[in-house]
């Protein structure tokens, strides 16, 4: 185990989930249940946030989840997590979810969801986890942009000030001015 506050590559925190649906998963229709899908992100999202922090890890929050495309019976759920970021005990955990139909060979995009978690010790308070050390312009990307989330989801959880945003200021003022800017 690497010493508790040096950074991790993000790789070290990756999760892949495979699973088939079967008929006790889905609804009526024969779809997989929104709420079958999202425990499996949860235990997914979980791994990642645990061989990151190696702690045991909890769910503080699950940002707003899209199902783009229905998941039917018989096809197979790929779900694959990694830690963008993490700040003093929390980490952005980022998911994306693909469908395979593999009597076509076909697959295709489901959702992406960004989930937070919380490092615990053994007494159950909130423990301090390593940074994340970015390692690729991607990761770079999602590691900055994974800042921007966290405020809002803390503006949003009424835990932060709009005022304390500083990233979030930037970018709504940029925003306006665009806005005001006068057509070309
Ligand atoms: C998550 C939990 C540990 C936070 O405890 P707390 O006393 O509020 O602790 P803190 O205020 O120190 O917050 C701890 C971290 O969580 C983050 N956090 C708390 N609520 C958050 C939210 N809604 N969104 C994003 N981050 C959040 C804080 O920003 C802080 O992050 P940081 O240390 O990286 O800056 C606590 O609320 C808890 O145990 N919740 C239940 C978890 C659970 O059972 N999940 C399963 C769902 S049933």
């Amino acid at each position: 185990m690497s010493s508790p506050r040096s950074p991790k590559p993000v790789s070290a925190s990756k999760c892949k989930m495979t699973e088939i649906v079967l008929p006790n998963d889905t609804n009526g229709l024969g779809n997989m249940m929104g709420g079958r899908l999202l425990h499996l992100m949860d235990k997914c999202a979980a791994i990642s946030a645990q061989r990151h922090a190696n702690r045991v890890c909890v769910t503080a929050a699950v940002d707003s989840v899209e199902f783009q495309s229905a998941i039917q019976e018989g096809e197979v759920v790929v779900i694959e997590s990694h830690v963008n970021r993490a700040f003093r005990t929390s980490m952005e955990v980022e998911l994306n979810v693909w469908a395979e139909n593999p009597l076509e060979e076909t697959h295709r995009t489901c959702n992406r969801a960004f989930y937070t978690y919380v490092a615990l010790d053994e007494d159950g308070g909130t423990v301090p986890v390593p940074d994340v050390s970015p390692s690729t312009e991607q990761e770079q990307d999602r590691y900055e942009a994974a800042a921007k989330r966290r405020d809002i989801r803390l503006v949003l959880a009424g835990r932060k000030d709009l005022e304390d945003a500083a990233s979030l200021k930037e970018d709504m003022l940029t925003a306006l001015q665009h806005s005001t800017d006068a057509p070309a």
